[in-house]
């Protein structure tokens, strides 16, 4: 038995999945998730880390403030974890792999070097849960040169793929991010672009809900082909990989901005319909571009609970079967946990967790920070 704990809070900003995982002996399984539980961000602190992604007032105070906060609630759904796992306490699980909030994501800007930041206590974490704690998974990448991001195919490639067979994986998440896994063993991946933080965004600010359940209310409008095409001008969706983004670019200032320019009085529904097929367009360009031959697309994220996304992507990619993780033996909102779950376990182990195909760094690196217990 070695039991892991992954954290992941991501761009949606939706709170926090956390899953117990033990990846067992090298004789058996990869790996089995014992448990998962997600807990929700308070509206609060929501709202903090939302209004952090920009420029503010005494942001670092802010900052450090909310890296408690979200010690706190990390801390909180790992003592679920374990209670609702019953049979193991602290001292079983030899690390927590913790993502931490991203506020902010320039890989290679300003210095060349630029920077990420994933807002999280570490050292609250460790003295709260009594667990080692290995965070800041993501700046040793950017200072090889890397993105930093996305940091999940490794993981997928490890769970998802199939020898002699060509398999995308697609997490739709705040952003949308792919893994392409090669029948010869190759594993590529990058960020798509938006996915749920521009929905969400938009659904929030004309519904008030949070989400749209399901799609449906980008199911019941048109899209804006104009406004589309304006969309998927951005020059980010034709850069080659390697690539990554976040909401210092997709975020609804980005939107508004093209709005105003080609559909100002466009009706909001029409605008959901259009942003959910700028997710599934600018995925199936992706997969039709670097994962051509692939017979199968799956899909994780709290994105695959939406039917319009999963219907409309399979109609964009025709003799490709588009499914879910969880019909891979990995429910969808458990797989980025996991995959953090991973990253501890490659760092307790000295393993490199980057992919220099994916991240671009000039190597292979062990990720992440330690707080021991
Ligand atoms: N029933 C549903 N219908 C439509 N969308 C849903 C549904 N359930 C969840 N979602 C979407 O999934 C999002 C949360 O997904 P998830 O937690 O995977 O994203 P994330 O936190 O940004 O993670 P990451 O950045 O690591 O990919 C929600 O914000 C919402 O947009
Ligand atoms: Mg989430």
């Amino acid at each position: 038995m070695a039991l892991y704990i992954g954290l992941m809070s991501g761009t949606s900003l939706d709170g926090v999945d956390g899953v117990l995982v033990d990846f067992g002996s090298i004789q058996g399984p990869p790996m089995t998730v014992r448990t998962h539980r997600h807990q929700a961000f308070a509206p609060s602190l929501r709202a903090e880390l939302l209004a952090l992604n920009a420029p503010g007032d005494n942001e670092l105070q802010r900052a450090e403030i909310a890296a408690n906060a979200v010690a706190r609630c990390y801390a909180g759904v790992v003592q679920a974890l374990l209670q609702q796992h019953g049979a193991a306490t602290a001292r079983d699980v030899r690390a927590i792999g913790a993502h931490g909030q991203t506020v902010r994501h320039r890989p290679g800007a300003f210095d060349g070097t630029g920077f990420t930041t994933q807002l999280l206590n570490g050292a609250l974490l460790a003295e709260l849960t009594g667990i080692d704690v290995v965070c800041d998974l993501r700046r040793r990448d950017l200072a090889a040169g890397g993105q930093g991001a996305p940091l999940a195919p490794g993981f997928h490639a490890a769970i998802f793929a199939a020898p002699g067979e060509s398999r995308a994986v697609v997490n739709l998440g705040g952003i949308a991010n792919l893994t392409v896994l090669g029948a010869d063993g190759s594993v590529r991946g990058f960020d798509c672009g938006p996915a749920s933080a521009l929905l969400d965004g938009w659904c929030q600010r004309h519904r008030g809900r949070p989400f749209d359940d399901g799609g449906r209310w980008a199911a019941s409008g048109q899209v804006i082909e104009a406004l589309l095409t304006a969309l998927l001008a951005e020059p980010y969706f034709s850069l080659p990989p390697p690539k990554s983004t976040g909401r210092d670019l997709f975020q609804l200032g980005w939107l508004d901005a093209q709005l105003a320019r080609h559909s100002p009085s466009a009706a909001p529904k029409d605008v959901q319909a259009t942003l959910a097929a700028l997710t599934v367009r600018s995925i199936a360009s992706d997969v039709r571009r670097h994962a051509d031959g692939a017979t199968l697309l799956l899909v994780c994220g709290g994105g695959a609970l939406n039917t319009h996304l999963m219907q409309q992507l399979a109609a964009q990619l025709p003799g490709v079967h588009v499914d879910t993780t969880a019909n891979a033996g990995l429910p969808v909102d458990q797989v980025e946990g996991a995959a953090f779950a991973w990253l501890a376990q490659r760092f307790v182990e000295r393993l490199p967790g980057n992919l220099v195909a994916v991240t671009g760094a000039r190597g292979p690196r062990v990720l992440g920070a330690l707080y021991p217990a």
